[in-house]
């Protein structure tokens, strides 16, 4: 299997000014040791026998026994412009060797560079933006501001939702996330979500009036004091299983939350940087305006960062006082996410998703035709969802099954994800650093997956 895209990677790293530790050769086995011993066990790998990267060029990451894997998930959806792309490299190196970190209390030019880039690229009215480090990070900061805006405790996140980890962002999330006993704190509400092949409401798309959008009047008008402070939804849920509303969805629920005063925020962590192709963010492509965007996962392609952009007038009393974060808009992370947005737009990162991203699905539909435990296909541009089931009639979950899909392609050479709350949907959120040859050879090796996990159904 040959690397797409890059045959030389740019940096040469000086061997003797690493520590030892790092450059020595490990087995997979020894490393798996180590991690048994020191790792807290909130940190857990996919596969019976993980696998341990040591390299990556393009969209093909490389084993330590020098085996190569074609990516269709980019880590978690986050290396968006795949692996040692020589500008990234060469940005993040040049930073390194002038100014790696000083905090936001002293002004630092990328910093300053990014943000303007990102006014750039946002919908229309977003101009303020806050840094920080990761997705949960962003939502919490964005809620916070949001909350102190209106003066309105009440959010409305979306169930199957998920927003992160932190207590809040876990609080957001759906239940299925919510691992051990907790209790909501009181202003969280939630809202059916737009799931058409398992309507909560047992309707079928077109014909349903979209209820589910609908819902969310009753939830403000029994639940809330009648106003909110925001409601906040992904435009394509991705851990939720790759969840895609009818488009009409967020206009609706757009429209009701506007009518009760609140602030519309879409969490972009998944689809934000041109993922869904065509445009940067996925709320665009239903026509809403929202009034804030939260990022990550694919803003730094692998550097952690994230933030928000808002609409200025409510960023405006979010001061240096509510907010601060050590790590927030470091030289590097801010260095590397200015050349992300450059290289999306050098590669034609926009196009190239809508293209490739409806071949890949166009190839998954035909591979449905072909295997009963393929029950939907869904999302757009580099961003779809496989769901598997046991039975088409019953849709009950191929929980179980979808282990061996993942199993056989990572054998053959093949990384996917895995999402849903019965974790039984198949991921694909490759980089965007792809080629249709790889598309056609991951094609190829999901066909036999599908084929060995169906074998006991
Ligand atoms: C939509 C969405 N929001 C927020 C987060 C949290 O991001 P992080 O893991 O960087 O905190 C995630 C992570 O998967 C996500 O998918």
């Amino acid at each position: 299997m040959a690397c797409a895209a890059y045959s030389e990677v740019v940096i040469a790293m000086n061997d003797e000014l690493v520590p030892k530790d790092l450059t020595r050769k490990y087995s997979q086995k020894e490393i798996l040791e180590i991690e048994k011993k020191y790792l807290a066990p909130a940190v857990g790998h996919y596969y019976e026998d993980p696998v341990l990267f040591v390299d990556g060029e393009g969209a093909v990451l490389k084993d330590s026994t020098g085996k190569e894997y074609i990516d269709l998930f980019a880590g978690i959806c986050t290396t968006i412009t795949g692996y040692n792309h020589p500008k990234y490299v060469s940005t993040i190196q040049w930073q390194a060797e002038r100014l790696v970190y000083t905090s936001s209390l002293y002004s630092t030019i990328p910093y300053a560079v990014l943000v303007k880039r990102l006014a750039e690229i946002a919908p229309k009215g977003l101009t303020r933006s806050f840094i920080v480090n990761s997705g949960s990070e962003a939502n919490e900061a964005a809620i916070a501001m949001v909350c102190k805006y209106t003066r309105n405790p009440y959010i409305i996140a979306c169930q199957r939702a998920y927003h992160g980890r932190t207590t809040l962002a876990r609080e957001l999330s759906s239940a299925g996330w919510r691992t051990f006993p907790e209790a909501h704190p009181p202003g969280v509400r939630f809202t059916p979500y737009g799931y058409c092949y398992r309507c909560p409401f047992g309707r079928e798309h077109p014909g349903c009036d979209i209820e589910c959008a609908h819902y969310l009047r009753e939830v403000i008008r029994t639940q809330t004091n009648k106003a909110v402070a925001a409601f906040i939804a992904e435009p394509i849920q991705g851990v939720g299983g790759i969840v895609q509303p009818p488009i009409e969805y967020f206009r609706i629920v757009h429209e009701i939350v506007k009518e009760y005063n609140g602030i519309y925020i879409s969490d972009e962590v998944q689809t934000g940087f041109g993922r869904t192709g065509g445009k940067w963010w996925g709320i665009q492509h239903t026509g809403v305006e929202p009034d804030i965007i939260t990022m990550a996962k694919g803003f730094g392609s692998g550097i952690p960062i994230g933030g928000f952009i808002s609409r200025p007038e409510i960023a405006a009393d979010y001061t240096v006082t509510d907010a601060f974060a050590t790590f927030g808009g470091n030289p590097l992370s801010c260095a590397a996410a200015v050349a992300v947005i450059e290289i999306i737009k050098e590669e034609n990162y926009l196009e190239k998703a809508t293209k490739l991203g409806a071949v890949l699905k166009k190839k998954m539909e035909d591979l449905k035709d072909d295997h009963k435990i393929v029950g939907e296909v869904r999302g757009q541009g580099m961003m779809l969802g496989v769901e598997l089931v046991r039975d088409r009639t019953t849709k009950e979950p191929a929980t179980q099954e979808i282990l061996t899909v993942m199993e056989v392609c990572r054998e053959k050479g093949l990384l996917i994800g895995k999402g849903g709350l019965d974790n039984n949907v198949i991921r694909l959120q490759p980089p965007l650093e792809l080629s249709s040859e790889q598309v056609d050879q991951a094609c190829t090796i999901l066909d036999e997956a599908f084929t060995e996990a169906e074998k006991d159904l």
